[in-house]
């Protein structure tokens, strides 16, 4: 053997000894639970008309009703996730960062995830322990470019290669994907009164967090000039949209030059930790102090405590959990029973099975007051009947009539839950 060949040999070894062994503790479907109380559910278009998805009262415009059920629709990721549950709605809670999922060894720390192990698909197995924090999504229609190594510029390249690469999910028909990509553009930052229209802290806000931002703007050597404000600017959503580098990346090779990451927002973080790209830090004080302390800006007690008022002030979430009553939650997914009789979607065989899907896991989530248990058994067989003729083939408009019918007894039903 060439002396060479030997020692890559043995540093192949020895790196192989050195890294810790990952115990293969695959997630199963247990790992994928809701988060209870799920985040706010906060979406444009119902802020400004409770009925922008009823296609009974918006005519054939289903564009958004289509999104969020391939949102909430584990058929639209691949066969694992399928088989686990796991939607787009599992990681992004509501629009939300899960910050609490922990998906066996894929996950690091609650709210972290390695999308690349060759668990959702054999083909992404990098063989590198990459693990990411939950991004949320909300406000996200402002926040491009996507990915926290700002791969994608536009938001439906960002959400087809997702879902294709990490899930290996088929290819969403174009109707589906510019329908969830609508939906997601339709996800709402959750309002914060201690910010103006401007994005400054209003009395609300509290002096500590005032303070926070003259120190917040105030430009500084270390930053060659530059202010934490020239990176996350409020007049545009606390974000410049830009990659920097701030010495986060993983110190692989000495001089690569593969450690910058986008800019993110600062809206919203109260319900985002993990912070950072790959979730290191549980809190905002340790993101200030890495700033202190990795560029040498020699911040007085003072002046940290007033930093990390301001960026909690920023990133305060006045509506911290989904308002819906249990029936509201039902009847949200029972609509999409709509979504088939009449609609650009009636049509699509993939579309009846994800909505009769969601209409039976609905049933199944929620505990049944003994009052209404004898006719949600018949309603949940019935479901299950018509997504059986939906697999085996049978003509859609078949069932049509009877999906009409069903459609009335189950919003009937959600009403008389509580
Ligand atoms: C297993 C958890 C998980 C699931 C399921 C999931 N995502 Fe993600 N999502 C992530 C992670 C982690 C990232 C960060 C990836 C990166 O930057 O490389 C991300 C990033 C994103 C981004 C980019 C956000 C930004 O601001 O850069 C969008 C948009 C997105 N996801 C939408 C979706 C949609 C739509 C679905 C369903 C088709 C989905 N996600 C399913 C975990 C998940
Ligand atoms: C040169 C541009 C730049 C400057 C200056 C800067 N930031 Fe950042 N900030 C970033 C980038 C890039 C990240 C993401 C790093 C990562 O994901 O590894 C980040 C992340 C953060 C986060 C974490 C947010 C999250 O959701 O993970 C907070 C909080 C934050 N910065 C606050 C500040 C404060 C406070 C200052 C001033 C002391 C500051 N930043 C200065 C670019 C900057």
């Amino acid at each position: 053997m060439q002396r060479g060949a030997a020692i890559t040999l043995l540093a192949g070894v020895l790196v192989a000894a050195a890294l810790p062994a990952r115990a293969e503790t695959r997630p199963t479907a247990a790992d994928v639970t809701q988060k209870s109380p799920a985040p706010a559910r906060l979406l444009r278009s119902l802020a400004r008309d409770p009925s922008a998805y009823d296609p009974k009262k918006t005519g054939v415009a289903t564009d958004l009703l289509l999104g969020d059920l391939v949102f909430h629709s584990p058929l639209a990721l691949g066969a694992k996730a399928r088989e686990l549950g796991l939607s787009c709605n599992g990681c992004h809670q509501n629009g939300a960062a899960h910050t609490t999922l922990t998906l066996g060894d894929l996950s690091n720390r609650p709210g972290n995830v390695d999308l690349t192990t060759g668990f959702f698909r054999t083909g992404a197995n990098n063989h590198a322990a990459d693990f990411l924090s939950i991004p949320s999504l909300r406000g996200v229609r402002y926040t491009a470019p996507y990915g926290y190594a700002a791969e994608s510029a536009s938001l439906g390249e960002a959400v087809d290669h997702h879902a294709v690469a990490s899930f290996g999910a088929t290819p969403l028909p174009r109707a589906q994907l510019t329908a969830l990509v609508r939906y997601v553009q339709d996800l709402d930052f959750v309002p914060n009164a201690n910010l103006d229209a401007h994005g400054r802290i209003t009395a609300r806000g509290g002096e500590s967090a005032r303070r926070g931002e003259t120190y917040f703007e105030r430009p500084r050597a270390q930053f060659g000039g530059m202010s934490c404000a020239s990176c996350h600017p409020a007049s545009s959503m606390f974000t410049g949209g830009r990659t920097h580098r701030v010495g986060s990346g993983p110190s692989t090779q000495a001089g690569a030059l593969d450690d910058a990451f986008d800019t993110p927002t600062l809206l919203g973080t109260a319900e985002t930790a993990p912070y950072f790209h790959d979730g290191r830090f549980a809190t905002l004080t340790d993101v200030v102090t890495f700033f202190d302390q990795s560029y040498g800006l020699g911040l007085g007690t003072d002046e940290k405590r007033d930093l990390v008022a301001y960026v909690e002030a920023v990133g305060a979430v006045d509506q911290k959990t989904d308002a819906r009553t249990t029936p509201q939650k039902m009847q949200d997914t029972f609509i999409y029973l709509e979504l088939l009789l009449a609609g650009d979607a009636m049509d699509d065989r993939s579309v009846w099975s994800m909505a009769l899907d969601a209409c039976i896991t609905e049933l199944a989530r929620q505990q049944r007051p003994a009052r209404v248990a004898d006719r949600a058994i018949v309603d949940e067989a019935q479901l299950k009947a018509l997504s059986q003729r939906v697999r085996s083939g049978a003509t859609l408009a078949s069932m049509r009539a009877e999906v009409a019918d069903l459609s009335k007894d189950l919003y009937r039903l959600a009403a008389d839950w509580n």
